[in-house]
């Protein structure tokens, strides 16, 4: 087969707002060939059920992540089972902002493949961390991931927040888009993606859960961070100051509310 050909043809097979680098990136990580290859029509061998599959799931707006098993995030590379949250850019900025602060314990509500908790130990190599998570494929898909990046010493996999333990830092990207919302999420999310991964019948309450076990397990000068969407920002930061805490908001490159930082007030 040519490789112009191999391109053509999952391009077709997606939907026509998928851009053509997730294409080539496709083409590139299930057969091999780059787009250089693609760019000079070089000849190649190709699995004819492994394209079919490919051909069908795209035709289907699977996500790729689904496809290849795998998603980019931090500058890794997870590993994603379908039934698990798949791991979205805009969190990065919650990392990135948990690594301005000092810690060396996390928890993380809500790991789902693993993808902030498994950053923060990558990126923090003094910290520990305690990933809760309700599911058990995304119990999994953290021990596999944390397998893979070598830090499943420092991680605990736990299905419930803990009775026990003090942390620097309390983090979550938890379902919070209220169920009411369903009709305004894309297909693809709500027909593929774990829905309590992304929805819960009172997002506020799931947040008001994570503030009131901060109250008595976040450390003196520790720091809880959480991703929000901007409709849940205003009642969160009433919530958030009803029990004393500090609050700031930070927006995305979108100009959106994303991530809230909140701190013992005293
Ligand atoms: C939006 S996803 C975030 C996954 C991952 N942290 C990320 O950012 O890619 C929310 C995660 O919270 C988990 N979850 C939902 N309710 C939970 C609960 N009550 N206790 C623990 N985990 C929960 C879901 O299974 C899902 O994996």
């Amino acid at each position: 087969m040519k490789a112009l050909d191999l391109f053509k043809t999952l391009r077709c097979s997606a939907s026509s707002d998928v851009p053509d680098s997730t294409i080539y990136n496709l083409v590139n990580y299930i057969f091999g060939v780059s787009k250089i290859d693609v760019a000079l029509n070089k000849d190649i061998i190709v699995d004819e059920g492994e394209l079919r599959r490919v051909v069908y799931l795209l035709g289907e707006n699977v996500p790729f992540a689904y496809i290849t098993g795998h998603e980019a995030f931090y500058g890794r590379d997870f590993y994603v089972l379908p039934g698990v949250f798949i791991p979205r850019n805009e969190t990065e900025l919650l990392v990135e902002l948990a690594l301005t602060e000092s810690f060396n314990s996390f928890l993380d509500f809500g790991s789902g493949s693993g993808a902030i908790a498994i950053s923060l130990l990558l990126e923090n190599t003094k910290s520990q961390g305690v990933a809760v998570e309700i599911s058990h494929v995304g119990q999994l898909c953290t021990k596999y991931n944390a397998e893979k990046f070598e830090v499943k010493d420092r991680l605990s996999i736990v299905s419930t927040l803990p009775e026990n333990g003090m942390f620097d830092l309390i983090i979550s990207n938890p379902p919070y888009v209220a169920y009411e919302l369903f009709e305004d999420v894309d297909y693809s999310v709500k027909t593929f993606e774990p829905l309590q991964a992304v929805f819960a019948e009172d997002p506020v309450m799931l947040f008001r859960n994570i503030l009131t076990y901060s109250l008595s397990h976040l450390s003196h000068t520790g720091r809880v961070i959480l991703e929000i969407d901007s409709y849940v920002e205003s009642e969160l930061k009433e919530l958030a100051l009803s029990l004393g805490f500090l609050y700031e908001v930070t927006k995305d490159l979108s100009q959106f509310d994303r991530i809230c930082t909140l701190s013992a007030s005293s």
